[in-house]
């Protein structure tokens, strides 16, 4: 029997791992398939709820860092992490994404000769202040297989040096998840919840330490919103890291009721939000392949991409942090002004099963 051990540590997390877990039940007779949470996330909206969502088994080890600085949280998932490699001796570790948690466990396993899988990889917004490329660049400099999302990705691998044989183009286990769910999306009553209508709404997601971390952007990004509320109603899930700035900064009343502020919600709630949005404002990763998938218009807030698929083909704007040129964007949306967008190469739902075939292989 063969074993592999699963990270998930923060949100986008989740979804990705979701798909391979159910993948690899088909072989179930040769190949244990356990999952670490290390606890990078904890809060019931940003962690549990994704489980239960995603119908993910509880995890067979859990962490339990919780946040900190970046070597804080990086070195306590890796002290944590090395304690269950030395128990368990898998043959491999898969990693997902390029969250800390993504370089803590795959630098430990490299460290002790275990095998490293990163899914996700290849991906490069070349902007080494994101604390997610640097975590990337490093996780596919040690990894022994490597998954890629979109054709980007192979070229920047081929860039970096990175031997051809070990480099897999696979799709989007991301949007495995999604196109698994999308139907249960149908059942769900979050927009009546909300008031909304679909296809006339704005949803809004701002968690980038480049938007939110710093007073005067995170204030021209609200009254922004707060503008853009008098066209449309626009619902804002705000992220743990975004909240705590927003009350720091003093910076909304949640008087206008046509600026509708949650808590983080839960994948298929979210999906719904997603699917039927006029138009979508953003800075995350994930959202910008989601919209993309499903055709919605979005806006990235944001002057890089590491996902430059969903610009090229798909249906996603990257309008940097230029707030004019953004709202003059998102008006022009309002107006009519789409962009027609199609769905990437391999982007079919199939994207775990060609993973964990090709990973079966290799470990038998
Ligand atoms: C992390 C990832 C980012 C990903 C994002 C998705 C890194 C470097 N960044 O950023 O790539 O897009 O997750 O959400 O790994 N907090 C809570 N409850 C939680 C989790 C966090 O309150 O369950 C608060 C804490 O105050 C914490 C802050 O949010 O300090 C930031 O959390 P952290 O995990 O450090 O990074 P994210 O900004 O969430």
């Amino acid at each position: 029997m063969k074993k592999i051990i699963s990270v998930v540590g923060a949100r986008p997390n989740f979804m990705k791992v979701a798909p391979i877990h159910r993948a690899f039940q088909k072989y179930k007779d040769s190949v244990q398939h356990l999952i670490c949470h290390t606890g990078q996330h904890y809060d019931e909206r940003m962690s549990k709820v994704f489980f239960d969502d995603l119908e993910l088994p509880k995890p067979d080890f859990y962490l339990g860092v919780g946040s900190g600085s970046h070597a804080e949280q990086t070195a306590k998932v890796m002290m944590e992490f090395e304690k269950v490699l030395l128990q368990e001796k898998p043959d491999m570790i898969l990693v997902v994404g390029d969250v800390n948690s993504t370089i803590a466990c795959s630098l430990t396993a490299a460290k002790l000769h275990i095998k490293v899988v990163h899914v996700e990889a290849g991906l490069r917004s070349f902007d080494r202040k994101m604390p997610e490329e640097v975590n990337r660049v490093l996780t596919d400099a040690i990894s022994d297989y490597l998954f890629v999302t979109e054709k980007s990705g192979l070229e920047n691998l081929e860039h970096e040096g990175v031997d051809g044989s070990k480099v897999f183009f696979v799709g989007n286990v991301m949007i495995d998840s999604l196109v698994y769910y999308l139907d249960k999306t149908n059942g769900r009553t979050v927009l009546k919840d909300y008031g909304l209508e679909p296809q006339n709404y704005i949803l809004v997601t701002l968690h980038r330490p480049s938007n939110v971390d710093s007073k005067e952007q995170l204030t021209k990004l609200i009254a922004m919103l707060e503008r853009l509320s008098g066209e449309r109603k626009v619902i804002f899930p705000i992220h743990p890291r975004t909240r705590k700035n927003i009350a720091e900064y003093n910076l909304l009343d949640e008087r206008n009721s046509n600026l509708i502020l949650t808590d983080p919600i839960g994948y298929i709630d979210f999906l719904t939000l997603t699917k039927n949005a006029e138009l979508i404002l953003t800075d995350s990763g994930g959202i910008q392949e989601e919209s993309t998938y499903l055709g919605v218009q979005c806006i990235t807030l944001r002057t890089s991409t590491e996902r430059p698929v969903t610009v090229e083909v798909g249906t996603n704007q990257l309008l940097g942090n230029d707030l004019n040129k953004a709202e003059q964007a998102a008006l022009e949306v309002l107006n009519g002004k789409k962009k027609e967008g199609q769905i990437p190469e391999l982007w079919d739902g199939k994207a775990a099963e060609r993973i964990v075939s090709i990973l079966v292989e290799k470990l038998s």
